[in-house]
Order: C-alpha cells, then structure tokens, then sequence
C-alpha cells in the first residue's frame, strides 16, 4: 500500500480532523469512537498498522462536515441536487478529501455512502456503516447495540444484515423515503 495522505495519517494516527471540519464537540466525540471500534476490528482482524490507521481514520472522518450548512455542501459535490439534505454530508467530505488529494477510493466510497450503504461497499465500508450505528454514544437500543459490538467482527456478515434491517426499518417507521442506493445495498445484501 502506498504511503498514506497526510490528511489520513493525521486522522488515524493523531485522531486530528482537518481544518476545514465543522462538527458539534459531541459530534467529534462520536468520530473518534467510531474510529476507536474500527481501530478494535481492524486489529482483530490482523490487519498491519497502515490499514488499521486507515480505517481509525475513517471513522474520524466520516461526519467531518456534518455540521456545515447543507447549502453550502450542495454545491461541492457532483450531482449535489440528488442528495437529501441529511445525506450531503457523507459525499461533500469525500469531496473535500479528494480536492485536498486523496485518492484512495475505498475510503471515499464508504465515506460517501456511510448513513445509506452502497452495493460496492468492500470491507471498510461495510465497518464504517457498522460502526457508526454502533456507537456506544448512542441512545436507544442500548441492550442490541451492545449484543452486536460483541460479536463484531467476527459475526460480522450477520451483524451486517441486522444492522442495515434495523436501519432500513427505522426510515419505514419515520416515514423516510428509503434512498434508491440503499435498496440497492439491501438488494445486495440478501
Ligand atoms: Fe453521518
Ligand atoms: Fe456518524
């Protein structure tokens, strides 16, 4: 693997964000403890060091802007009209990174689709989506999210399945329109 961006070493290594972050402080807390069980995974995994500093850097990552005015989002990403406002903040990071020279396209894909899924994901993805609904931060369902932190990673494949179910039907029980990527995801998925 080639040397990692400056911005994904300090993310991972440091667990700095970049300058441009504009996150609530809670917020920047539930990054790094998401980067924290990706970090956990990734080593129970028998990943070297690299990748596990990649993936941590993920998780610090993720929500980057999800504090920044969607207006302003909106005209940072491709296509920026097809996304909802809750879901810009996923692709307009991954556009940030990717200005700022990151090319490293697995982390820009699960970046970009973290809240929805996508089919493409590989494993990075699939461990971010993961991670950031398991976040011991979260309220509500406290007894499950615990039960599949426990059997990640190595249930992974399951919890993965129950997971985006849990997900998908809490967009049905809100009402939400379920985004067309993430029944593509679901379609994938089983
Ligand atoms: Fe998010
Ligand atoms: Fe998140």
């Amino acid at each position: 693997m080639a040397q990692l961006h400056p911005i994904i070493e300090a993310a991972g290594r440091d667990q700095i964000h970049p300058p441009w972050a504009v996150m609530s402080e809670s917020r920047r807390e539930h990054t790094v403890r998401v980067g924290r069980l990706l970090w956990k995974w990734s080593k129970a995994l028998g990943y070297k060091r690299k990748k596990r500093l990649r993936w941590r850097a993920a998780g610090l990552l993720h929500d980057a802007l999800k504090g920044e005015d969607p207006a302003i989002l909106r005209g940072e990403v491709e296509g920026g009209h097809r996304w909802p406002d809750p879901l810009l903040h996923g692709p307009a990071c991954a556009a940030r990174l990717r200005a700022g020279g990151v090319r490293d396209e697995k982390l820009l894909l699960a970046i970009t689709y973290h809240t929805t899924g996508h089919p493409s994901f590989g494993n990075l993805g699939q461990a971010l989506y993961i991670a950031d609904y398991l976040d011991p931060g979260r309220w509500g369902k406290v007894r499950k999210r615990a039960e599949w932190r426990r059997r990640m990673p190595f249930d992974w494949r399951a919890v993965l399945e129950e997971v985006a179910a849990a997900k998908i039907t809490s967009l049905i029980d809100r009402r939400v329109p379920i985004p067309p990527v993430t029944a593509d995801f679901w379609r994938a998925l089983v």
